[in-house]
């Protein structure tokens, strides 16, 4: 087993400390896997401390087969429900009707508008009945995210939305994925260091953003898919 520094012990104690008031206030809590490497961390804690908490996914039909494979990796290790979420059929199919099933490389707006359908709606389906929603993000992985909050009142969605993985680097996420034994997406081997649709992520090189692989396409700025943009930042 790889050796866990004193300060990533530090960090798992406080995750698991904010993990166990989530069960005691905010129940039921859910949190949100795309099977990355952070969202494996948590799911590894909440499965293993805080088996209270739901955990949930939204399936876009874009994903990577390597996505796939970690989902079924996961039910084998855990042996514990994971609720899926797809897209309303008749969305997707009049997107695809109208735009063509590539639309989002096209405009920022197009590729807004099917995150739109594939995820941002599902996830309001996900979180209906929840006191409270757990995410993997940290504040070094994009612009966006630097000065996320451990926890924050989700206005849009009506419930606490906890981020306890925020301060947390990606090699403390690797420590604890390597020295737990923790099921992971084998694209990571690969270079992609985070994953989404298949047709918008692709992989990076040694020294570029770790999400420089997301919409490659597209500015930094806009590099958000909806689900963690809060309707009060919009433009109107
Ligand atoms: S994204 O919003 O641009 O896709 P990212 O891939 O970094 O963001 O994921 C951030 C967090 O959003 C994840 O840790 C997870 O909590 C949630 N998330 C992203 N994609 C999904 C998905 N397909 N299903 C469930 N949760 C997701
Ligand atoms: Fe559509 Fe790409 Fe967004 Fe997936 S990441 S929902 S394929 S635009």
């Amino acid at each position: 087993m790889t050796e866990i520094s004193e300060a990533l012990t530090a960090k798992i104690k406080a995750v698991k400390q904010i993990l166990t008031d989530i069960v005691a206030n905010y129940n039921p809590a859910t949190l949100a896997s795309s099977y990355g490497a952070e969202d494996m961390v948590l799911m590894d804690l909440i499965c293993k401390f805080a088996p209270e908490i739901e955990i949930f996914s939204l399936d876009t039909g874009r994903l990577p087969q390597e996505s796939y494979d970690v989902m079924q990796d996961v039910k084998a290790h855990y042996n514990r429900a994971v609720k899926v979420y797809f897209p309303e059929t008749s969305d997707v199919e009049a997107y695809v009707i109208q735009q063509g099933p590539n639309a989002f490389y096209d405009s920022v707006a197009l590729r807004k508008q099917c995150c739109g359908i594939r995820k941002v709606e599902p996830l309001k389906r996900a979180l209906t009945g929840k006191k409270a929603w757990l995410t993997g993000m940290r504040r070094s992985q994009a612009v966006t995210r630097s000065e996320l909050p451990v926890s924050e009142y989700d206005e849009d969605h009506s419930l606490q939305k906890f981020s306890p993985l925020t301060d947390w680097s990606n090699g403390d996420v690797w420590a604890y994925i390597k020295a737990f034994d923790v099921p992971y997406n084998k694209l990571h081997d690969q270079g992609y260091a985070s994953i989404g649709c298949a047709p918008c992520t692709r992989a990076v090189t040694a020294g570029e953003d770790i999400r420089a692989g997301r919409w490659w396409w597209e500015d930094p700025e806009n590099k958000e898919c909806g689900l963690h943009v809060k309707s009060s930042t919009l433009e109107k």
